[in-house]
């Protein structure tokens, strides 16, 4: 049997996911893809996983989109089956939190893979980039778009018009990571971010997630009252009255997920 291109592991209320394709550093294709996508799916459907973990390996997260696969593809290939188009886009409508564990290279695609995650945590050894320039395209899933919202108009044209790459602490400064950690405890503290979230109330986090992502898709005004009347909607939950209640008896609260 061939091995899975993604790897999965249940730890507790974890997914961890591994992008198995070391060879060629995880470069994404069609195949990988697909099998992301239906963990995914997958995950953010069970009721007993409350966030997932995305991760590559020690050299790469991910190398970007296979470069041997698109090298003889025409305009009418990639334009006529709107290439990723579809389906990379509907990765980012998951409402589970998916963190990006990223050590090595995250280039082209793999960048804009570990964007569409809600956040990452960064290796020391972490190096981001845009690099498809050098190719004869642009960023393709999504680059030129997200990048600018992460880091700035100035770091994302230099990162992508240059195709230099950046390294993890240069990446945290300019806001693209949430943390950087030595890269022999990235697992173990993506895992320990994944377990912490997924300890709390699901009604919250889902919405918590969808809120701070409104944030990009519409006005201030609009992006309150969405965030206020979800606030709102959260004191239907049981877990909110046990969540407040737990604070006044002064114990731990025993979220039910509802
Ligand atoms: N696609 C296909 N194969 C890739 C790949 C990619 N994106 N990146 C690396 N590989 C393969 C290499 O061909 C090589 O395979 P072989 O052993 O069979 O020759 C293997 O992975 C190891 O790579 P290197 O020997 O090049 O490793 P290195 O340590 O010398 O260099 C690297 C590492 C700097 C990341 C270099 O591999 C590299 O520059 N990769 C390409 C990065 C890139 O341009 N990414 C953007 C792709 S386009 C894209 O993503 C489009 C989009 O936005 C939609």
């Amino acid at each position: 049997m061939n091995e899975p291109l993604v790897k999965a592991e249940v730890h507790g209320r974890v997914a961890l996911l591994t992008l198995n394709r070391p060879k060629a550093l995880n470069a994404l294709n069609n195949e990988l893809i697909a099998e992301l996508y239906a963990l995914l799916k997958k995950y953010d459907a069970d009721n007993e996983i409350g966030c997932i973990v995305l991760t590559g390996n020690e050299k790469a997260f991910a190398a970007g989109a296979d470069i041997g696969a698109m090298k003889d593809w025409t305009y009418h290939d990639v334009s006529s089956q709107d290439y990723l188009g579809g389906q990379w886009e509907e990765l980012r409508r998951f409402r589970k939190p998916i963190i990006a564990a990223v050590a090595g290279y995250a280039l082209g695609g793999g960048c804009e893979l570990a964007m569409l995650c809600d956040f990452i945590i960064a290796a020391d050894s972490a190096r981001f980039g845009q690099p498809e320039i050098k190719l004869g395209v642009i960023p393709g899933f999504g680059g030129t778009q997200r990048l600018p919202r992460a880091v700035g108009k100035a770091k994302a044209m230099d990162l992508i018009l240059t195709s230099r790459m950046m390294n993890a602490e240069e990446a945290e400064r300019s806001g693209l990571v949430s943390r950087v950690v030595p890269a022999d405890k990235l697992i173990e503290e993506a895992l320990e971010a994944a377990t912490v979230i997924s300890s709390m109330s699901l009604p919250s986090v889902l919405m918590a997630k969808e809120c701070v992502n409104r944030a990009f898709e519409s006005s201030l005004e609009e992006g309150l009252l969405f965030e206020r009347r979800n606030f709102h909607g959260l004191f239907a939950t049981d877990d909110q009255k046990e969540g407040m209640r737990a604070f006044v008896e002064k114990r731990k609260p025993e979220f039910k997920h509802r």
